[in-house]
């Protein structure tokens, strides 16, 4: 196919020339109706692309022209049968996958570490999820990967589960052994899905891992946003496999994305998707080249580190996407959660986020060397005037996982108490709770909160550390199910 081509834009671009007299939503009408002190700030040529389904602009719901064009471009550059763009962020691109899937009760592998869209889309398929422990980079107070051995040992206890989700790269850059657990799950007629929510750039550099399709994964959501250069909440899912019900996945998309897509959003992957195609390997390289300079500046700073190669091979950790830097300041006293509030303070410098260990920079093409050089000088200020603090200690060991009563969907649907904390011992939890870090959850819908677990976040809870999920993340009260 001519990569050169943008077919989305340019049927926007026709369109607009024609000058319609326009009676469709949206009510805009092109720039004109676009608040004036907005446009005052940002012009008015974007505001033209904001448009809707008309014989030229196709239908993502059943594209036929532009759109199909634009997909198809996609699928081939990630080397995908089919590839789908998504209005409604990989949080949809998750959702459809583990939906069409398994459902009504089947099994399905989750990681105990996945994004909250994952619980979502057993809500959605109602499946019944079997829940996958990731390792632990004890050292660094991070998740590891999934191990091949896990795999292949859930699949011992349940051979009729229907498929496998990883969570690959993770948000830190840590990659599973995808080859090896696409084996192994082929091998039992089963699918593997892919979050690469933080991924798709990796397809386009030998010196970073390779890509989930690239692996023998047979499904994989992207967030060409979150790593490339489309706008916010535009991703992508692609399939590439023999085992996909494709019609399946394409009407569980029909449920999770709005029926009046963007176009800016669409325009904007198809944008992306044509730099990443004319000169994806110069722009990711620079990213790569850009990671490696900051971290071996940082390495060099005295009380400062920054993980890399040293993590391969242990935890579960097949590979690392390095264009994460993982920073940690505990020799010198400073927890991550200090730290990244120091860099954006005092320095400037805002970094996507932290851990009680750990602050993660994502490092983009996108990203320039005076940025770079203004972390490394905000990091090495900070350790000048900390010399001589106490080191944190990392110490986490997670809890068994607990029994399960009812799925997450029933869960999700079942009428709700809620109850001081204090009493939530033995009871089926109605809201998931992940402490931080290593921000695994340590009890999800439907779970019976064990003493193990109880005693575990409250460990977390009486430090004022910080507890991801629940309504109440200081837990003077607890939703529980009631049965
Ligand atoms: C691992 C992972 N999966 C999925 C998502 C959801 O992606 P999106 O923001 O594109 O909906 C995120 C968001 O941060 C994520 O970190």
């Amino acid at each position: 196919m001519d990569q050169n081509k943008t077919p989305l834009f340019d049927a926007i671009m026709e369109y607009i020339e024609k000058k319609p007299a326009y009676f469709r939503i949206p009510g805009h009408r092109f720039e004109r109706g676009i608040s004036q002190r907005w446009k005052d700030v940002v012009g008015e040529e974007i505001f033209k692309f904001d448009l809707t389904e008309t014989p030229l602009l196709d239908d993502l719901h059943n594209p036929e022209g532009s759109i199909k064009e634009a997909q198809e471009l996609a699928s081939e550059v990630f080397g995908a049968e089919h590839s789908y763009f998504l209005i409604n962020g990989t949080t949809c691109g998750n959702e459809a996958m583990i939906a069409s899937s398994a459902f009504s009760g089947q099994k399905i592998a989750i990681p105990r570490n996945a994004h909250k869209s994952a619980l979502m889309g057993l809500i959605i398929g109602g499946a019944e999820p079997i829940y996958l422990q990731p390792e632990l980079s004890l050292e660094e107070g991070i998740q590891g990967g999934i191990t091949p051995q896990a795999v292949e040992e859930m699949f011992r206890e349940h051979p009729d589960c229907k498929g496998v989700m990883v969570v690959s790269p993770t948000y830190y850059g840590i990659c599973s052994d995808l080859r090896a657990i696409a084996k192994i799950c082929h091998a039992h007629n089963a699918v593997l899905l892919v979050d690469e929510a933080h991924g798709a750039h990796m397809y386009f550099s030998k010196e970073l891992p390779e890509g989930a399709l690239e692996q023998g994964a047979d499904m994989c959501a992207q967030s060409i946003h979150k790593v490339t250069g489309s706008l916010t909440q535009s991703s992508m899912l692609h399939i590439k496999s023999k085992l996909v019900d494709v019609g399946r996945v394409e009407a569980t998309l029909h449920i999770v994305q709005s029926t009046s897509p963007s176009y800016l959003l669409m325009t904007s992957l198809d944008m992306a998707r044509y730099e990443l195609a004319t000169k994806g390997t110069e722009m990711i390289e620079n990213a790569v080249a850009l990671s490696a300079y900051a971290r071996e500046r940082i390495n060099a700073i005295e009380g400062m580190r920054c993980v890399g190669d040293s993590l391969i091979g242990k935890a579960g950790v097949k590979a690392l996407d390095t264009t994460r830097l993982i920073i940690s300041a505990k020799k010198l006293g400073i927890s991550g959660f200090a730290l990244l509030e120091l860099l954006e303070s005092e320095y400037g410098v805002d970094l996507e986020l932290a851990d009680y260990i750990n602050v993660l920079a994502i490092v983009t093409y996108a990203n320039t060397k005076e940025e770079i050089d203004r972390l490394i000088g905000a990091l090495g200020d900070i350790a000048r005037k900390n010399k001589g603090g106490n080191a944190i200690q990392n110490e986490t060991v997670l809890p068994a996982i607990p029994p399960r009563v009812i799925t997450p969907r029933e869960a999700f649907f079942s009428k709700k108490k809620q109850i001081p904390w204090e009493e939530a011992k033995g009871e089926v939890a109605g809201e998931m709770i992940a402490p931080y870090p290593p921000g695994i959850p340590v009890i999800y819908p439907g779970e019976i909160m064990t003493a193990e677990v109880w005693d575990y976040i409250e460990s977390y809870r009486v430090c004022g550390r910080h507890l991801h999920g629940p309504a109440d993340p200081t837990l003077s009260y607890f939703h529980i199910v009631s049965l």
